[in-house]
Formats: C-alpha cells, sequence, structure tokens
C-alpha cells in the first residue's frame, strides 16, 4: 500500500503531490478507510461493477464522470471549489475582515469540533445503509445506493482532509477515530442521535435520503458561509453530491406512492390491510416513517437555545442558511426569534435573544425546504383521487433534544398525557408489526429493468441511460 502514488491515486486539485507532510499523512489512513470500507461498506458489494459518477474537476459545466468501477477501487477525490479573490467574512464579530486561510488559535477546538461532528455523518450513513444491497428493489436502486454510499466516503475524505492539513497530531488522531467509531454501537457510537438509528429497509432508505440527507445540505450550507476558507469551499463541492441523494429520497417516496396508489385504485379499497395484502405499502405506514424520519431529523439541529450556536457564529465559524441573501447586520446581538416553550403543559411561543436560537433558525429552514417535497408526493396521491394527504408533523413531536424533549406531543401538536401518547403512539410511528411489514416485503430483485412489486419504475434512467440499463455487474 505504501508505495501508491498519491498524486494520481487521489485525484484532487489542492496540489497534493506538493506537500509531502500532508501526502504522508493521508498514506497512513488510506489503508484504513479501504479496511473500513471492506469492514463496514455496502455488504457483499466488493467484487461488483457498478456504473457510478465520480467527481473529477470543479468545473460545473463537467465536474464527474460516469463509468463502471469497482468500488473499493473508487477514485475517492479532494475538490475544493476555487477561491474567490478578496473573500471577506461576512457575518459577526469578525465581518469585513480577510477569511482565513489557516485556523486562527482562539478557534481552533470549535473547528474541529465542527469538521469532525460533519465528518463522523459520512461513514455512519453508510454503515447504516450496508445491508441494504441485498433486498435491492432494481438495480437501478442499487445503483443509487451505492452512489450515495461512494459519496459519503468521499465526504469524509473532504473532512480528513481538513484535518490533516490544518490541525496537526489532533487532526490526525481525529481521522482515525472517524474510522473507529460505528453507527449503533454500544460501546462506541457515532456523535449523533440519527446516525444511530437503524436502516433496516428501502422505505427508511428513502426517508433518510429524503430527510437526513437534507440535514445534511443545510449544515453544508451553513458551513459554506464559513470564515475559514477551506471549510467553505470544500463544503461548496459536497453540496453538489447532496443533491443527487435528496433525489433519491425524494423520488424513491414519490415512486412507492405511486405503486400504492395505483394497486389502491386497482383494487378500488383504501383499507390497510388489503393494500398490504396486495404488497404494497399502505399510506398511513408511509405517514408513519415519514413521522419518525422527519422527528428524528429535526433533532439534528441540536438545542433550540444553544451558547455554543452564538459562538460558532459570532466567531464567523459557521453562518446561518444563505447568510449572504440576508438583509441585517449579520451580527445579530441585538434581534430576538421566536422558541417553543412548555408552560403548564402547553406549547407557548417565547422571544429570546437570535444569536442563541440559530440552531432554530436553521431547523425552521430545514423544515421549510423540506415539506416542498412532501406537496410533491401529495400531489401523486391527488392525481390518483384519493382523498389522503400526507404531513409533516408539528416540530414538537417526538423530540429528544432541547426544550420539547421533556413532553409528550401530538402530529398536530397537541401536549397530550402519557397515557394518551401510549394510546396513539402506534398511529403515529411506525410500530414492530409495520417495520415487520416492511421487511417482508423486502426481496432481491437484480434482473435489468425489473421492479419490486412494491415500487413503480423510475421516469428515467441515470445519465440518460435507459431504466433497464445494467446498472450493476455482479461477478
Ligand atoms: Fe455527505
Ligand atoms: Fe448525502
Amino acid at each position: 500500500m505504501s508505495s501508491i502514488n498519491y498524486a494520481d491515486k487521489i485525484p484532487n486539485n489542492v496540489n497534493l503531490s506538493e506537500d509531502r507532510t500532508l501526502q504522508r499523512a493521508l498514506e497512513h489512513w488510506q489503508p484504513n478507510y479501504l479496511q473500513w470500507w471492506r469492514d463496514m461498506g455496502p455488504e457483499g458489494s466488493h467484487d461488483y461493477e457498478v456504473y457510478l459518477r465520480t467527481a473529477v474537476s470543479v468545473d460545473p459545466q463537467g465536474w464527474a464522470q460516469f463509468g463502471y468501477v469497482r468500488m473499493p477501487e473508487y477514485r475517492w477525490g479532494i475538490f475544493l471549489n476555487p477561491p474567490e479573490p478578496g473573500r471577506k467574512i461576512h457575518f459577526g464579530d469578525h465581518l469585513g475582515e480577510d477569511v482565513w486561510q489557516e485556523v486562527p488559535g482562539e478557534h481552533r477546538a470549535n473547528l474541529r469540533r465542527i469538521i469532525v461532528t460533519q465528518g463522523d455523518t459520512e461513514p455512519a450513513s453508510v454503515e447504516q445503509q450496508r445491508h441494504l444491497g441485498l433486498t435491492c428493489p432494481s438495480q437501478y436502486d442499487l445503483r443509487n445506493l451505492f452512489q450515495v454510499n461512494v459519496e459519503e466516503g468521499r465526504h469524509l475524505w473532504a473532512m480528513v482532509y481538513l484535518l490533516h492539513k490544518y490541525f496537526g497530531r489532533d487532526g490526525r488522531e481525529e481521522a482515525e477515530a472517524l474510522l473507529e467509531r460505528r453507527s449503533g454501537d454500544r460501546d462506541n457510537p457515532r456523535i449523533l442521535g440519527a446516525f444511530n438509528e437503524k436502516t433496516p429497509d428501502w422505505l427508511s432508505f428513502y426517508m433518510f435520503t429524503y430527510f437526513t440527507d437534507r440535514d445534511g445540505k443545510f449544515q453544508l450550507c451553513a458551513l459554506a458561509e464559513s470564515g475559514f476558507d477551506p471549510l467553505a469551499r470544500t463544503t461548496r463541492f459536497m453540496l453538489t453530491e447532496e443533491a443527487h441523494h435528496m433525489f433519491v429520497g425524494e423520488s424513491g417516496v414519490a415512486r412507492v406512492i405511486q405503486r400504492t396508489c395505483e394497486v389502491m385504485n386497482q383494487l378500488k379499497t383504501d383499507e390497510p390491510d388489503k393494500v398490504r395484502a396486495a404488497g404494497v405499502i399502505d399510506l398511513p405506514t408511509i405517514q408513519r416513517y415519514l413521522n419518525f424520519h422527519f422527528s428524528v431529523t429535526i433533532d439534528l439541529f441540536g438545542a433550540d437555545q444553544s451558547s455554543n450556536a452564538a459562538t460558532f457564529y459570532s466567531s464567523g465559524l459557521k453562518g446561518r442558511f444563505e447568510e449572504g441573501k440576508r438583509n441585517d447586520d449579520h451580527r445579530l446581538q441585538h434581534d430576538t426569534y421566536r422558541i417553543l416553550d412548555v408552560v403548564d403543559g402547553r406549547l407557548v411561543e417565547k422571544e429570546v435573544p437570535m444569536l442563541n436560537a440559530l440552531n432554530e433558525v436553521l431547523r425552521d429552514d430545514y423544515i421549510k425546504d423540506s415539506i416542498g417535497g412532501v406537496e410533491r408526493w401529495n400531489r401523486i396521491i391527488e392525481k390518483a383521487g384519493i382523498p389522503f394527504r400526507l404531513q409533516v408533523p408539528h416540530k414538537a413531536f417526538n423530540r429528544r433534544i432541547g426544550t420539547l424533549a421533556g413532553v409528550k406531543v401530538s402530529p398536530d401538536g397537541r401536549v397530550v398525557s402519557d397515557a394518551e401518547w401510549n394510546a396513539h403512539v402506534g398511529e403515529w410511528l411506525p410500530t414492530e408489526e409495520d417495520r415487520a411489514f416492511v421487511a417482508s416485503l423486502m426481496g432481491r430483485v437484480v434482473e435489468p429493468g425489473k421492479f419490486a412489486n412494491w415500487i413503480a419504475p423510475p421516469v428515467m434512467g441515470i445519465n440518460r441511460q435507459p431504466v433497464n440499463f445494467e446498472y450493476v455487474r455482479f461477478n
């Protein structure tokens, strides 16, 4: 392994071959990464040739190449968007100063923590999804799963590059630890809650890529504003790949709904039992999965009041979503924001200093964005003439983090007693039985152009290939 020419082996636009120390550090890390991929990457996939896109530059016109790749040989590259000449920090206490090309000493610990937390989510999702290939509904979907997986691997590389280049020995230790934690492990779990949940079936996978990869988008957008320029530039490029992940989620759920509606209309029924008996997923179960993934994901934004969030912003490390498009003073010292509080067992709004509420600001931006796709799912149901609407639950529903963790709230936003919660939780969140039913549908379909009964084919293939293209060659 040590004789690999990294200048050739790792596609990059950071002049890797000119920085011998960095090159050596990555040389030590790469075999461990590959071992992690073999142990924790997609199960049984290592000999498959998969029609994948690989990032080869940051040119918006042609940043990726498509071709067959064995995944352990995927060329995980390091790409940063080009620097913007004269870029200034545009929020917080350092507003108007030049962006940093090196880590400022006083912000080092916080920056490291931000990068490690982001980096940890990338391998975590690969681990969560590692068994899904065994039950894929089609080759097309299998390929999309693998595409998401290799790109999450590349996102790990993106964060590890920053740790190695800018954080010295601490950074190298953190990079090793990123390969040692395991999703769901009792002793050494991943850092954030949602990344320790299981992704046991494909409905969960689509919900995860719709909702949780979208959390990724919002975190990356906030980091793309950072005064630490290398972080801003690398996250900006990661967003290019993230769009496809959310597409996989949105179109995946859409195709499940499409198929369910077809069967409901054929059978002229809306009874979940009859719909299930026909081998498709009933709409109330889809709603419960949605409730679960939405609520678990919005916890990822953190506590509704957070002094860390204020520090990250004021010190110029992490901005707001679309910071540059906002018309305020970008310091926020005199602004307030409304968050939810619980008073006498009721939800009430409370005004707090905005700086402390920046997690909530980002969460609310996220919620607005995620509602769009749910509306598009509803249009499919509407077109089929079925009187059912999917809804995102109230943001206080099923929360584990922040003020709302202490109360039980129904999906429509009523604080409920423990008794009422227990009586209805089976209507609100996936039950064991729901999960067992969904699991029972998961068989492996791998003939080109064939799809499992519970999901409609996509409208188009990948990279203008036909839907029945051979996306995976099994060897
Ligand atoms: Fe990612
Ligand atoms: Fe992603």
